[in-house]
C-alpha cells in the first residue's frame, strides 16, 4: 500500500500536539513576536495552529495558511482559533504587504525540496511583508544530522499509541516512513525533508530581495556553532 500523508490523516493530527509537547520554539517565537512589536503575523504551514492561537490570545492578529485541511480543522479548535483567520493553501494565499512577521515553524522551510522550491516559497513570504517586516523561520543544520536520532530500532511510544521509523537518505533529502499504531489501527506514512546547506537558504532569500539580520543555533538564544542543532533565521527585504 502506498504511504499516506500525516497531515491529511485525522487520528495523527489530532495527535499532533500531544507529541510534541514540551517543544521550546513556541516561546522563542512568542518572544520573537512580543520584541519586534508585530501587531500582524502570518504563519506559513500553521498545521494544527497552536502557535497561531498563543499569538492571538497575546493580542496578536494572526493569519495561519496550511495545505491540509485535516490540520486546518484542528486548528480551529485551538483555545484562540476562532480568532485567527485560517486560509487553506500555501504563502500564494496570503494577502500582499500585510504582515509585520512571517512565520515558518516546525521547520516548514524544509518541506522546500528543492532551490527552486525555496526560492518561490521565499518569493511568497516577502510578498507578504509590510515595508519594514520580517520573516523568521528555522531549519535544522544539517551538520548536527537529527535524522539519526529518527531511526527507531523497533517501536517507540507516542501519545497515543507507538510508530516505529525508518529513514532514508538521498543527498540533501530525508525521506522517513512511519508507521503508527493507536488500538487496533495503523497507518504508514511517509515524508520529504531537504536540510539544505547554509549557502542554499541564503541563495533563496537573496532571490526573494530578503538579507538576514540574525541568526541563532538554538531556542535558547544561544549563537549558531557548528553543532548547534538549529539555524534560526530572522530576515528582511533589502
Ligand atoms: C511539521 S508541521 C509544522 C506545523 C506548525 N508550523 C508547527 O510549528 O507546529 C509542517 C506543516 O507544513 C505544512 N506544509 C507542507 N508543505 C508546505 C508548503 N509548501 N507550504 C506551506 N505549508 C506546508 C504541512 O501540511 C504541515 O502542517
Amino acid at each position: 500500500m502506498t504511504p499516506g500523508n500525516y497531515y491529511a490523516t485525522p487520528e495523527l493530527a489530532a495527535a499532533y500536539d500531544a507529541d510534541s509537547e514540551g517543544r521550546r520554539d513556541l516561546d522563542f517565537y512568542l518572544d520573537l513576536a512580543a520584541g519586534l512589536g508585530a501587531a500582524r503575523i502570518a504563519d506559513i504551514g500553521a498545521g494544527t495552529g497552536l502557535l497561531c492561537s498563543l499569538l492571538a490570545g497575546e493580542g496578536h492578529e494572526v493569519v495561519g495558511v496550511e495545505p491540509e485541511r485535516t490540520m486546518l480543522s484542528v486548528a480551529e479548535r485551538q483555545e484562540h482559533g476562532a480568532s485567527v483567520s485560517w486560509l487553506h493553501g500555501t504563502a500564494e494565499k496570503l494577502p500582499a504587504d500585510w504582515a509585520d512577521l512571517v512565520l515558518m515553524t516546525g521547520h516548514v522551510a524544509q518541506y522546500f525540496l528543492d532551490d527552486g522550491a525555496w526560492a518561490a516559497g521565499a518569493a511568497q513570504a516577502a510578498r507578504a511583508l509590510r515595508p519594514g517586516g520580517r520573516l523568521a523561520f528555522e531549519v535544522r543544520n544539517p551538520a548536527a544530522e537529527a535524522w539519526r536520532n529518527w531511526q527507531t530500532a523497533g517501536s517507540r511510544r507516542t501519545a497515543r499509541g507507538t510508530v516505529r521509523t525508518e529513514v532514508h537518505r538521498d543527498g540533501d533529502l530525508i525521506i522517513h516512513v512511519d508507521c503508527w499504531a493507536q488500538g487496533a489501527r495503523t497507518w504508514t506514512t511517509t515524508e520529504t525533508l531537504r536540510f539544505p546547506s547554509r549557502k542554499d537558504i541564503l541563495r533563496g532569500l537573496d532571490s526573494a530581495g530578503l538579507t538576514v539580520d540574525r541568526t541563532w543555533g538554538d531556542w535558547d538564544r544561544s549563537p549558531v556553532n557548528p553543532k548547534s542543532p538549529e539555524w534560526i533565521f530572522l530576515t528582511h527585504p533589502v
